[in-house]
Formats: structure tokens, C-alpha cells, sequence
């Protein structure tokens, strides 16, 4: 069988995505369960884009022992340097340089000329290669590039040293066809094309980055450039999960990857949960109702024999059918369980705290959901914050005015204060801005319930400026008052340090 390489940018393209930033340690957590479902690459930041990204980079590369670490760059010298010094503890690693190549951006983004560009890229990979042996060279928007002189480029960057080289269709803008195409023609008319790798990395505008990917593979393509669940900018990316799918369906395709299919699952459900990113309930793969037969017939037939209506086992991607359902009447090992299935390992300590948030909940919510589990794991996270919520009261209704009493604990200090509002959360956020006297505007508040029911979890996304730069919180709580409180908290102790 052909081995295709997996090159997972959940926390590069993906974390791109506005709302879906990640802190460091949330960034450790998705590039160990990467590691563990069995990436080859994981591309773990842009360095050079600010300290925040340069320390994931340093710090994941610390974490992760087996899969190479990558860290984008454009094509110019001090990028590359800060990806060089970024990637110092990495045991594999990779810088990932490029340029766009399409005459849209030789002529509007860089005011230049096919040739000078040319020379821009062989330099930049010659600069990248006295740091590292890997080098992968992208060409921005291959996929509106001419593919003759796409092959110049390819050819130009293997020779100046280039491992892989990547044609992303950045767009989203290519048909199938047309981008399997490309492949077949970069294979059949590079010269020295056996001495690197070439990539996939397709966005998703208009519907076919799954379908590009796979065309991109058929027609010579050994790396995939994918996300989870799909995130990336705009439309998203390739979906990794599906790839691996399609794969293992078609054998016939005699491709095979490193990855541990009944991981999928879990992995799916932790970073749409520490990156707010609901999955669409009808998403291939990983989706609420991608293995939910609903029809009379489809049940009736499923039921007779699973492969009437089914093509994939959903053990195969980690669910878990019989999963135990849990109430408030499940012990701590039930839990534990759930977690694991998850992807979610705790120490015993966190365990005993998770545990005792779980029975709150479960004594309001009769049915707790992974999403809820998976909030109350990150609850603890509020454990290392400055700046805790004490406790919140607030009076609210119709024909009256909101009014809100607001304890903070700030490093072990108590504050109250009160105020009123136009409705229950601006006169919270009054009262906690009374205690923290700083400039911060509300940009974006959104509120989002996991499930359907009136006792549902509410997730609340709150973004907020402070001195020109963004702030993210995240809050979730049955009383949608407190979720709020919790964001906007949440996020504050990202700059009161
Ligand atoms: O979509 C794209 O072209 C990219 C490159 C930076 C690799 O993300
Ligand atoms: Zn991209």
C-alpha cells in the first residue's frame, strides 16, 4: 500500500478562525490527542505572528514526541529565523515556508513579476534549509496558479532543497477535476518530483475540499494538509476525519495512513469543545446525526443487517453505542469512563472536583450530554484564574429595572459591587467593571445552548478590547446571568495579571 501522510494544521489554519483561539495549554491538549490519534505532522503555529504563537510553538514542541512539529513562515528571513528558534526543542521538525504564485498575487499582493517571485522562493527555502533539513514550500493560491509555471516553482524549490511541497487551493475555487489535474501534471512534467512530497491543503468555499484532497492523493499527492472537524478559515479545511474515512472505506484506493480511525471521535469532541465550535449535527463523520438512522425504512433495514444502510461501522471512528448514560445517580468510575472515551484523562484530584460539579448539574439537567461533561472538565481550568466570581445576584424582569450585586475574590481579596443595567447582563458587567477599573469594550457576546431542552447548559462567547488588542472568555452555566459573568471574567484575567 502507498503511505499518505497526515499534516494536521487544526491549530494554525484552524485556530485562525475568529472565537476559536486557543490558549497554550489547550494547544498541548490538542497536539497530544493529534499525537495520539497518529498525525504525522502537526503544524503548531506561526511564530513570527506574535509571542502568544511563538510559545505554543516552543512549548508543543516540547510536549509531543513523535509527530514532526511544523511552524509556518512567509518567505522572508525573519519569520524564518523566529520559526528556526521557535522549533528548538522539537525532536522532528519542520519550517514551512512560501509565497503566493498566482498571478493574482504576484500582481496585486506583491506588485511583482513571475521571475521574481521565482527567486523569492528558491531563496526562501535556501534560507530555511540552514536551520533544517525539512523544508516544505507552499505556493498560496497553486490553485488559481498556471500550471506551467506552477511546475517552475515546484521544481525550482525541490532543487534549492525543498522535502515537501505544497499546492494549496486557497480559494476554495478548484473543481475536482481540475485540481487532480494539476497533480498529474506537476508529476508528469517536474523534473526531480521523486525527490519531495507533494501536498494537498484545500479549503472548503465551495464544497469540495474533501473531494479535492482525495483527487490531489489519486493523481500523486502523498500529504494531506487537513483540520478537525473540518475548522479553518471562512468555509473551513479538509476534514481530517473524512479522509481517513474515505480511505479506509476504499481500499480499493490502496492508500493507507497512520491513523487510529476510533480516535476520531473523541479527538472531534475535544476541539470543538475547547474551541467553542459547535460540529454540525449532520457532518460526515463525526456529526450528532451522522450514524442516526430516523426513517422507518432505514431502521427497519439497519436493524435487519447493519451494511444495508451503513458503510461505516461507528466504532470505527470511537462512538461508543452503548455508551452508560449518566445521571445523577452514576458514580465516579461511570465518569471516568465517559472522559476516557472522550479523550479526557484526569488526575484523581481533578476527578473529585469534576465529579462533584457533575452532580450539581445532573441535579438540574436530567440529561447530561459529552458537551456538558466536556464543559465541566474545562471548568477547572477557571482554577488558576486571578479574578473568581464569588457569587452573582441579579433582579430582572419586565417593567423593571435590572439590578445586579456582583463578589469578586482577586487573589484571595474580596470585592462587592452593584449597579443597574439595561437588562440583567449589562448591569453584572457594570458591577464587575466597577471592581476592575479598566477600559475594556464588549465587542461580541454570543449565547448558545448545547442541547434543546429549557435546562440546557448555555455556552456564552464573549470577545473583549482592551488597550487595541482582543480578549476571549468562555463561560457555561445552566443560568445563562452567570455563564455571561464567567466569560467576561474569563476573559479579563487574560490581561489583569
Ligand atoms: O490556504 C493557504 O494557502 C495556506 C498557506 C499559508 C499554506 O494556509
Ligand atoms: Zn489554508
Amino acid at each position: 500500500m502507498n503511505r499518505l501522510f497526515i499534516f494536521d494544521t487544526t491549530l494554525r489554519d484552524g485556530e485562525q478562525v475568529p472565537g476559536c483561539q486557543l490558549n497554550t495549554v489547550e494547544k498541548i491538549q490538542v497536539a497530544k490527542a493529534l499525537e495520539a490519534l497518529g498525525v504525522d505532522v502537526i503544524e503548531a503555529g506561526f511564530p513570527v505572528s506574535s509571542p502568544g504563537d511563538f510559545n505554543s510553538v516552543v512549548e508543543i514542541s516540547k510536549a509531543v514526541t513523535w509527530p514532526t512539529i511544523c511552524a509556518l513562515t512567509r518567505g522572508v528571513q525573519k519569520d524564518i529565523d523566529a520559526a528556526a528558534e521557535a522549533l528548538q526543542y522539537a525532536k522532528r521538525k519542520r519550517i514551512h515556508t512560501g509565497i503566493g504564485t498566482s498571478d493574482y498575487h504576484i500582481k496585486h499582493k506583491f506588485n511583482s513579476t513571475r521571475e521574481e517571485i521565482l527567486e523569492r522562493a528558491v531563496a526562501a527555502v535556501k534560507y530555511a534549509k540552514k536551520y533544517v533539513e525539512d523544508v516544505e514550500f507552499y505556493c498560496e493560491d497553486a490553485g488559481r496558479t498556471d500550471n506551467e509555471y506552477l511546475a517552475r516553482v515546484v521544481e525550482a524549490v525541490i532543487k534549492a532543497g525543498a522535502t515537501v511541497v505544497n499546492i494549496p487551493d486557497t480559494t476554495g475555487y478548484c473543481l475536482p477535476s481540475e485540481f487532480g489535474e494539476k497533480f498529474k501534471f506537476l508529476m508528469e512534467n517536474v523534473n526531480g518530483v521523486h525527490n519531495a512530497i507533494l501536498s494537498t491543503h484545500c479549503h472548503n468555499d465551495l464544497g469540495m475540499a474533501t473531494a479535492n484532497t482525495i483527487a490531489g492523493v489519486v493523481n500523486g499527492a502523498r500529504q494531506v494538509e487537513v483540520t478537525i472537524n473540518g475548522i479553518g478559515e471562512r468555509a473551513g479545511n479538509t476534514a481530517l476525519e473524512e479522509v481517513a474515512m474515505i480511505l479506509k472505506c476504499h481500499k480499493g484506493l490502496n492508500i493507507d495512513t497512520n491513523i487510529n480511525t476510533q480516535k476520531i471521535y473523541s479527538t472531534s469532541r475535544l476541539v470543538s469543545s475547547l474551541m467553542n465550535m459547535p460540529v454540525q449535527a449532520n457532518k460526515a463523520i463525526v456529526g450528532r446525526n451522522a450514524f442516526a438512522h430516523s426513517s422507518g425504512i432505514h431502521q427497519d433495514g439497519v436493524l435487519k443487517n447493519r451494511e444495508s444502510y451503513e458503510i461505516i461501522d461507528p466504532k470505527d471512528v470511537g462512538i461508543d453505542d452503548n455508551a452508560i448514560v449518566l445521571t445523577a445517580r452514576s458514580g465516579r468510575a461511570a465518569l471516568k469512563h465517559r472522559l476516557s472515551v472522550l479523550g479526557v484523562e484526569l488526575s484523581q484530584e481533578k476527578l473529585d472536583n469534576v465529579y462533584e460539579e457533575f452532580l450539581k448539574l445532573a441535579d438540574r439537567k436530567k440529561d447530561i450530554n459529552d458537551d456538558d461533561i466536556l464543559i465541566l472538565t474545562g471548568k477547572d481550568l477557571t482554577a488558576s484564574h486571578r479574578i473568581k466570581l464569588d457569587y452573582l445576584q441579579v433582579t430582572s424582569g419586565k417593567g423593571v429595572k435590572s439590578v445586579a450585586s456582583v463578589g469578586l475574590d482577586i487573589a484571595g481579596e474580596k470585592f462587592e459591587a452593584a449597579a443597574s443595567g439595561n437588562g440583567p447582563v449589562d448591569a453584572a458587567i457594570k458591577a464587575v467593571k466597577q471592581i476592575i477599573k479598566r477600559e475594556m469594550v464588549l465587542q461580541e457576546f454570543t449565547i448558545q445552548a448545547i442541547n434543546r431542552g429549557s435546562d440546557d447548559v448555555g455556552k456564552v462567547h464573549m470577545q473583549i478590547l482592551h488597550n487595541g488588542a482582543v480578549y476571549y472568555g468562555f463561560g457555561a452555566n445552566t443560568d445563562i446571568v452567570a455563564a455571561s459573568v464567567e466569560a467576561y471574567i474569563d476573559a479579563v484575567n487574560k490581561f489583569v495579571k
